[in-house]
Formats: C-alpha cells, structure tokens, sequence
C-alpha cells in the first residue's frame, strides 16, 4: 500500500516524499482513513512506528481541505513533555510545508513572550503541553471555542496521576463536539474508564497488542550490586559498537552523578532532567543528536516519544517502578524499522520489579553472564530497611531544595503583567485564572468525569509551575538564625520572630 491509496492530497504526498516516507506503516494504514472519516480513535502501536504521522497527516489535510477566516486554534495536541511538544511541532510543520496554516507550540520552562506573538499571528494547529496551555487560557490568551481535533499523544501518560487534572481543564475549555484522538504504545487497565469517558463511539486501533516491545530491540539485563553499577557502565561503553547510547536514571542527580563519571572516565556525556534550564535540557539534546556527545543520561523525562534516529543502545541503569515506562525507554532504539539493544543494571532490590516488567512485555530477557561486576549481594534490603532509605532519600531530597532555594539569586516580584490586546479571533477571558477554573470544574462535571478527580479550584497550578515564581534569598541575618535554631530546647523555637535570640541563649 501507498500513501496516495489512502486519499493523501498531493501537497502532504510532496512534503512525506521529499522526508523519505515511501509507505505507510501497519499505524498509518489503519489510522489515516479514520482520522479523515472524523471518527474519534485510540490508536495503539509499538514505540517507533509512526504514530505522530498517523494523526499529523490526515489533521493536515482535514484543515487544509476546510478552510476557515482568521486562524483561530482547530486542532490541539498535548505532550507530556517539552521536547516532545517541540518535536511534534517539527513533524506538523514538515508534513504541512505550503499547506495555508498555521502552527504553534507553547511549553513552560521559557519565557511566555515569544509564545503569545505566535498565538497572536493566529495558529491553526497548537501543539502544547498541559501547564503551560492552562496557564495562558487563563490569561485570555488562547481560545478553543472554535476547536475541532483533540489529540492526546502518549495518552496513558496524559492521563494518569501526574497530569490528569490539567487535561481535565483543558477538556472543559473544548466545544463538546470535537474529534478525539489518542496514541500510545502501552494502555493500562487502570486508565480504560478514563478513556472511555473522553472518546465518543471510538475505533479501536492496536497494530500490536499494548504494551509489547519491538522485536528489533536485542534486550538484555546484568544482574549488578548497586555500587557497582557506574563501574559497569564504564566497563560497557568501551565497546565501540555502541555508537550513541540514552542512559536512563531514576533520580535526577544520579542522572548528573553518571555524567560526572562518564566523564571523568573520558567518555563524553550530557545530562537531561527536570532540573536544568530548558535551554540546557535543548542544549543537551542537540548535542546528543549531532554525536558531539555519546551518551546522553536522562531521567524518564525522554523516555517518551523523543525520537533520535541513531541511538544504538539504550541502558536502563535504574530499574523503573512502573514496568510500562520500561516499553518506552527502551523504544527510543530501534526506530522506524532500525535495530538496537536495550542492557538493563539490575540490583537485588530491583529485580522483583524486573519481573513484573517481564510479565508485561511477556518475554523473559536473557542475562549478560560475562561482566567483570557480578552480583554479590543476594539478600534484598528488608521493609524497613526500605522504608528507612526512603526516608532518608526525602530528606537529602529536601536539603537538596533548601540548598537550591539559599543559592536562587534574590529576585525583585514585578507585578504581574496586564494581558495584552487580542486579535478578533482570541477571546479575552477577562475571569483571572481563578473564575477560569471553575468554570473548568463546571463543564468537567458537565462530561461526567469521576467526581472525586475533578480539581479543587485552588490545587490547580503544578509543581512545575510554581518552580517558577522567584524565591526571594533568605537574608544572612535569617540563616544564621535558622542554622542556630537546632540547637534551642524544643519550646524556644516557636519564639516570636522579632525576638532576638540572644534572649534564649
Ligand atoms: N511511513 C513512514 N516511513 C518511514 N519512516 C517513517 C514513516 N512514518 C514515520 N516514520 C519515521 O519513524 C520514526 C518514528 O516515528 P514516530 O516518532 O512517529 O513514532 P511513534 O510511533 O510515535 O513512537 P513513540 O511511541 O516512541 O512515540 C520517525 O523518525 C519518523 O520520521
Ligand atoms: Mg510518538
């Protein structure tokens, strides 16, 4: 089958030409004709294999063929991440090229200045991620009354725990008759009710069963103590086979701690995380892209849809808790149709959450026996061992913040600036982002989402978010107080503030 069978209009059938793409994929096929019929979809098909394609292509053409006056927003995609927003974007504006609309992306993590000149130009297609799209709808700088197409890509990830409230405000903020799309590589069962409440009348696509991994990826795992993993990292790298690999980490300083190693050891390297710049998270990026590093370590911030041709291996120096983030780690090798290999460390602590991985992928993967580092501890830490860890992990944690927090440059609070005027097409919601809100919780009851998930109006803002209202720097008159504090009896603490210390000592 060819890409002009399923109805492609000859601008899109250039732009897929000149990227390379003789013909769809198994995803493509099945999803294209849908997407163009306006049916809403979950689209499910192993990492790699073209999904962005299978939804960018017919929205493209869906909008190229119904033109509108005055560009306002008609297809919406929202990404877990930054980068994959940003790649999404590239992808619409490749497959588009000489098509009369507009695209625009908007992520936090930068300034919002350059994002609301674009919106104001007016975009046809948005790509977004949640908190910063919630953000500006509630500045009145974006409007989606005149939506169309709703595409949640990488959708488990969208809606489990760590984003389900966004979208749930931005799915209040939709017109009720739109298309919905969703894509994935995993669907677990925990998030089928959730689905089901967002899709009307779907067509369920699965090219493969979910969850299951490429059969081009060579998996393997070592059996390593703990402390030895870096070492083994070391000793693994110096395969020249191993041309570019993604390492994934659990932590993101144990993501800066393997950069330093690598480093030290000459093998070069760049970190990505949620704690660099977003410049420094796209700095690392292209670096990693353009070879001028070999190994990039991340933390599962890239575990899904960063689409990087060229990386031969993938090593999961940390285990990840949830066994579908495993599929999607592992998939960022072995992508359209290429090969790779996927080397997991697993320590005694790990290896009963490797097995649920197994259990999921339904494959047992064969163990690397040669190392120089065997696995000599084979007691696995007891419960309260566990717990004890944890606590301790929370609290470097916490002094890791604290220390972030002391080092923050004192910044003045500006006011915050006024919205500036809109074009016709932008509606000027003039409720802040409180009234907006509720107004959200509303129209969320509306569709008959769980009751108990619908956001309270004040827990809105993410983390993420309030990461980036500058923290004032504590006064060295201050610190020193605090520091002295530990070593007042328990009731002196609590003294009055405008009290000086010296009266307790
Ligand atoms: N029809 C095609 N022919 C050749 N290459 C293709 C085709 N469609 C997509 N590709 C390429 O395949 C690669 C993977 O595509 P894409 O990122 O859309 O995969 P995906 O299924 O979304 O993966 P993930 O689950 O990791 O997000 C990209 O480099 C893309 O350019
Ligand atoms: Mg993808």
């Amino acid at each position: 089958m060819d890409f002009q069978s399923l109805q492609i209009m000859p601008e899109i059938l250039k732009n897929l030409k000149r990227t390379g793409y003789t013909e769809p994929t198994p995803i493509q096929q099945k999803a294209i004709p849908q997407v163009l019929q306006k049916r809403d979809l979950f689209g499910c098909a192993q990492t790699g294999t073209g999904k962005t394609a299978a939804f960018a292509v017919p929205i493209l053409q869906r909008l190229a063929q119904a033109p509108v006056s005055g560009h306002p927003i008609r297809a919406l995609v929202l990404t877990p991440t930054r980068e994959l927003a940003i790649q999404n974007y590239d992808n619409f504006r490749l497959y588009g090229k000489g098509l009369p609309l507009n695209c625009c992306v908007i992520y936090g993590g930068v300034s919002q200045n350059a994002q609301v000149q674009q919106l104001k130009k007016g975009a046809e297609i948005l790509l977004a991620t949640p908190g910063r799209l919630n953000d500006l709808i509630g500045q009145g700088y974006i409007d989606l009354s005149h939506l169309e197409i709703f595409v949640l890509d990488e959708a488990d990830r969208m809606l489990d725990m760590g984003f389900i409230r966004d979208v749930k405000r931005v799915i209040a903020q939709l017109p009720a008759q739109r298309q919905n799309l969703m894509f994935s590589a995993t669907l677990p069962k925990e998030i089928r009710s959730l689905v089901d409440s967002i899709l009307q009348d779907p067509i369920e696509i699965s090219v493969t069963p979910p969850s299951t991994t490429v059969d081009a990826i060579a998996q393997e795992v070592c059996y390593v103590d703990k402390n030895n993993k870096g070492k083994l990292l070391i000793w693994a790298l110096k395969d020249p086979r191993i041309s570019s690999a993604l390492v994934f980490t659990r932590t993101k300083h144990g993501a800066d701690r393997v950069v330093r190693d690598l480093t030290r050891a000459g093998i070069t390297a760049a970190a990505i995380h949620g704690n660099k710049s977003q410049n420094a998270r796209q700095a690392a990026l292209t670096k990693f892209r353009c070879h001028q590093v070999r190994v990039l370590v991340a933390t599962d911030i890239a575990a899904r849809g960063i689409d990087i041709p060229d990386i031969s291996h993938v090593f999961n120096f940390d285990i990840p808790e949830v066994p579908e983030t495993y599929v999607h780690r592992i998939g960022r090798t072995a992508r359209a149709g290429s090969s790779g290999t996927a080397i997991s460390f697993c320590s005694i602590d790990e290896k009963a959450d490797f097995k649920q991985i197994e259990k999921l992928i339904r494959k047992k993967v064969p163990e690397i026996k040669e190392h120089p580092y065997p696995m000599q501890n084979l007691v696995p830490m007891s419960k309260e061992e566990r717990q004890k860890k944890q606590v301790k992990r929370r609290a470097a944690a916490q002094a890791a913040r604290n220390r972030r927090m002391e080092k923050a440059p004192a910044q003045k609070h500006s006011a915050p600036k006024k919205p500036e005027k809109h074009t016709a097409h932008q509606n000027v919601h003039k409720n802040g982002a409180k009234g907006k809100a509720s107004a959200g919780i509303d129209a969320a009851k509306k569709q008959n989402f769980p009751k108990a998930s619908v956001p309270a109006a004040k827990k809105h803002s993410r983390p993420v978010e309030k990461s980036r209202v500058p923290v004032p720097k504590e006064s060295a008159h201050r610190q020193v107080r605090r520091d002295l504090m530990k070593y007042l009896p328990k009731p002196l603490r609590s003294r009055p503030a405008d009290q000086p210390l010296k009266h307790h000592l």
